[in-house]
């Protein structure tokens, strides 16, 4: 099976992490900085999650693992990824729209933060209280994607780990892709985004708003 990975396809793909003794120094540089802590720092770095994505638009599958990932994390920052410059990816909703959606989804959520995030998702998560980097998988087609993705980004700062969570099973057939494409053909979409994304979605495909539409504003 040939899958892509950062534009590019798997085959080509050739990563190393190195062997056990690589391994074992970066647990012990690990538990060397971690000892540098104090107590209140370590509590602080251990209960932040960033749940990173491109989220055009947030569907109940994303707020499915947020709302999960609140139960075992204190914060969980929902980072919204920058359309790459290379214009290798185009997003539907631009960075700005996507934040304002996934803002009012959770806005009585105060232990969740909308944010957004240009470069290296590493980079990013590096600079907020985080070690933990969460991603929810559908099905095992999913896998091969996110084990390159989480290994890659653990080459590029080991004191990073990637966290996955299975989406449930009432949204395992549910991705952005497949909402827009659906949305963009008149199909229905409300019942797998909240009805606020499903109203944006009519609009930017200019497709006539339904009643529901009209005063769903809730999810
Ligand atoms: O929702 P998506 O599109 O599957 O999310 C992918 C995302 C945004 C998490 C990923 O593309 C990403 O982390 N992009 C930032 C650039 C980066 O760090 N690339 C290195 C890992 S491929």
């Amino acid at each position: 099976m040939q899958g892509y990975f950062c534009g590019a396809p798997l085959v080509h793909f050739n990563l190393s992490l190195g062997g056990p003794a690589c391994l074992s120094e970066t647990v012990k540089k690990r538990d060397g900085d971690m000892a540098q802590k104090t107590e209140g720092e370590k509590e602080s770095v251990r209960r932040v999650a960033v749940y990173p994505g491109s989220f055009d638009p947030i569907t109940y599958g994303h707020i499915d693992i947020v709302e999960r990932a609140l139960e075992i994390f204190d914060k969980v920052i929902l980072a919204i990824a920058h359309d790459i410059s290379d214009g290798s990816k185009r997003s539907l909703f631009t960075v700005e729209e996507r934040i304002e959606l996934a803002k009012s989804v959770f806005e009585h959520s105060p232990n969740l933060i909308v944010d957004s995030f240009k470069g290296l998702l590493v980079d990013y998560v590096g600079r907020t209280n985080a070690r933990v980097i969460l991603r929810g998988l559908r099905a095992t087609s999913d896998f091969e994607y996110e084990f390159h993705m989480a290994s890659m980004n653990r080459s590029l700062n080991t004191h990073l780990d990637t966290l996955f969570m299975m989406t449930s099973k009432d949204y395992f057939f549910v991705s952005s892709r497949s909402i827009k494409e659906v949305a963009g053909l008149g199909g229905a979409v409300e019942g797998l985004v909240p009805s606020i994304v499903a109203r944006r979605l009519k609009e930017k495909f200019n497709l006539p708003l339904t009643k529901e539409n009209q005063i769903g504003w809730e999810y």
